[in-house]
């Protein structure tokens, strides 16, 4: 069953996932040559607990930290450690937040420092996907016309898109359904309809699709070595089509852009 929220509720996830929104543009902002995933990783902790939330990820299944940081050839679920950040890695930043009982979630690839030619036009196709992917969301869509315009945009540049990793509903949940292939023919699936809130999160590698698990049980690294890119963000159903709950108002504007439509806004 997917739960369609009422407005109360989703003015509860508009604060938690606009907090971890507004972390995750401080985090971006950290990720220089010198610093290290574990520096970033303790000061999202400490500004999470400063306004009153928790994070999402720790603890879940076991899961060490605040932020899962996947960098270059890894795809997604990285810890943090102690290792430098160096110039022209990539580096995925996935938060999560639970605050007065509902769950906000995203995720931002960027580049450390300069980055390859190769590097920046995969996240930028990347973040493309998942903007194609948000513009599918509307009521009365299907589920997997999110994936399918994920799919159709990553490939027409040469990438391919992750199977094993998808994204998912989220409430007073970190994941609730459905899941969320970014993948596969349009037109399966439940219909959308308003009230419900999604986490799309499209894994995009420059090389061939498959992913493996390293020794630590966590990150997933491409098979081939090759680039990953990783962007979230969550979602709302909304009578017009879908409002993004962790976009920022600054980031209105270029989201536009990449959509080229009404995103509604809060
Ligand atoms: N954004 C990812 C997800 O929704 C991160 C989960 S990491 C975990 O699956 F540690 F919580 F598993
Ligand atoms: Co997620």
């Amino acid at each position: 069953m997917i739960v369609c929220r009422s407005q109360a509720e989703i003015a509860k996830l508009r604060r938690v996932n606009q907090l971890v929104g507004r972390i995750l543009a401080e985090l971006r902002t950290l990720a220089v040559p010198g610093m290290t995933t574990g520096e970033m990783d303790r000061i999202a902790e400490e500004r999470v607990r400063a306004a009153g939330a928790e994070p999402a990820f720790k603890g879940y299944h076991g899961y060490p930290a605040t932020l899962c940081v996947s960098a270059n050839d890894q795809v997604v679920h990285g810890i943090p450690s102690s290792r430098p950040l160096v110039e022209g890695d990539i580096l995925s930043i996935d938060m999560g937040a639970k605050l007065d009982g509902f769950f906000g979630d995203s995720a931002v690839t960027v580049p450390v420092g300069r980055v390859s030619s190769a590097a920046a036009d995969l996240l930028r196709v990347t973040e493309e996907a998942l903007f194609r992917g948000i513009e599918a969301v509307k009521p009365g869509s299907r589920v997997s016309d999110i994936g399918a315009a994920v799919q159709q945009h990553v490939e027409a540049h040469g990438y391919s898109v992750v199977r094993e990793f998808v994204g998912h509903g989220i409430g007073t949940s970190l994941h609730e359904e459905p899941q969320i292939a970014n993948y596969g023919p349009g037109g399966r699936g439940p219909r959308l309809a308003e009230g419900m809130v999604l986490a799309i999160e499209p894994m995009v590698n420059i090389g061939a699709p498959k992913t493996r698990t390293l020794a630590d049980r966590w990150t997933a690294v491409t098979e081939d070595g090759s680039l990953s890119a990783h962007f979230e963000h969550t979602v709302v159903v909304t009578t017009g089509g879908r409002e993004i709950l962790t976009l920022l108002e600054g980031d209105m504007t270029r989201a536009r852009e990449l959509l080229g439509a009404s995103i509604g806004g809060s």
